[in-house]
């Protein structure tokens, strides 16, 4: 039975939700949306995460800003360190302010504003000894360098080819956090992809880094199942990803399905809401 690891999550409710402006294929401003569905979408999701026993923080959203609810956007932490973010749409730029601060209130006393574009957790996914990360459609590649530098993790730069898997979150995630130096098949990161959404290039490289990941289809990518979070255990996905659900059962893990379809019409799922906070200070047993 695998084993899962206590996270600690900063949330944003979305209680100004809305699709106003088209700055990925999945928004349409002539498409109805309601507000009030997704906090209840939201509710759930930030319920199920208290339900395994995690923390959720969350963050007062803004009036103005939308895509608020995409906390993952605004933060890379790994080892209670932080790194901020600068978004590529004028629409978002205002969000990394506001997050920039909520850390700073909440007493994280290394917190590092981007010099590059830089979309956070949209596209970096701590693997627990590697921070994957996408480029291609947001963040620049030089943020990667800039993520490397002050985060002090070994970066690995990917591709992303397909404008609808714009964030390295709707393309990857990962199952289970490896551990640095265990040969231990078992304390080996554990991912989950769709290759269409890399460059022939990426691909080989995510094969040579993860021979045993679990490869996602078409219909799982096209539901946002790849923008699942996962304990280690518990792995929260769209309620349309059924395949990989199957798939990651077969493994040995808990999918649990969620409703994220309002969400969605902003091009988010599960893990867009989701910031991981990575701080030694929440788990002991941290080798970070
Ligand atoms: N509308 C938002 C954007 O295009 C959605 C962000 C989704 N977040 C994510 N981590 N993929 O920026």
């Amino acid at each position: 039975m695998r084993v899962p690891v206590r996270r600690h999550y900063l949330m944003c409710p979305p209680r100004y939700f809305t699709v106003e402006y088209t700055i990925n294929p999945w928004m349409d401003p002539s498409q109805p949306v309601s507000a009030e569905k997704a906090m209840a979408e939201w509710n759930t999701l930030a319920e199920t995460y208290r339900g395994f026993g995690h923390t959720v923080d969350a963050i007062e959203p803004e009036p103005g800003l939308p895509d608020m609810v995409f906390a993952a956007n605004s933060g890379t932490v790994v080892g209670g360190r932080v790194l901020g973010s600068r978004f590529r749409a004028p629409q978002r730029a205002a969000e990394a302010d506001h997050f920039r601060r909520w850390f700073v209130d909440h007493g994280f006393r290394d917190v590092v504003m981007p010099t590059h574009i830089n979309e956070a957790e949209g596209d970096f996914a701590w693997t627990g000894t590697l921070l994957l990360a996408g480029t291609g459609f947001r963040t620049d590649p030089g943020a990667h360098a800039e993520a490397q530098e002050v985060l002090g993790v070994p970066v690995v730069s990917l591709q992303l080819v397909d404008p609808r898997y714009y964030h390295l979150d709707t393309a990857l995630f990962v199952l289970a956090e490896g551990s640095q130096g265990d040969r231990d098949q078992d304390l080996r990161p554990q991912i989950a992809y769709y290759p269409e959404a890399f460059s022939p290039g990426s691909q080989q490289v995510l094969r040579r880094l993860f021979p045993d990941a679990v490869l996602a289809t078409e219909a799982d990518a096209a539901c946002l199942g790849l923008n699942g979070v996962s304990d280690g255990r518990n792995v929260v996905l769209p309620q349309e990803a059924t395949g990989l659900a199957e798939r990651l059962a077969a493994r040995g893990y808990e999918p649990v399905l969620v409703d994220i379809s309002e969400l969605r019409k902003a091009g988010g799922g599960p893990k867009c809401c989701t910031l991981e906070i990575r701080n030694p200070a929440d788990n002991p047993h941290s080798t970070l």
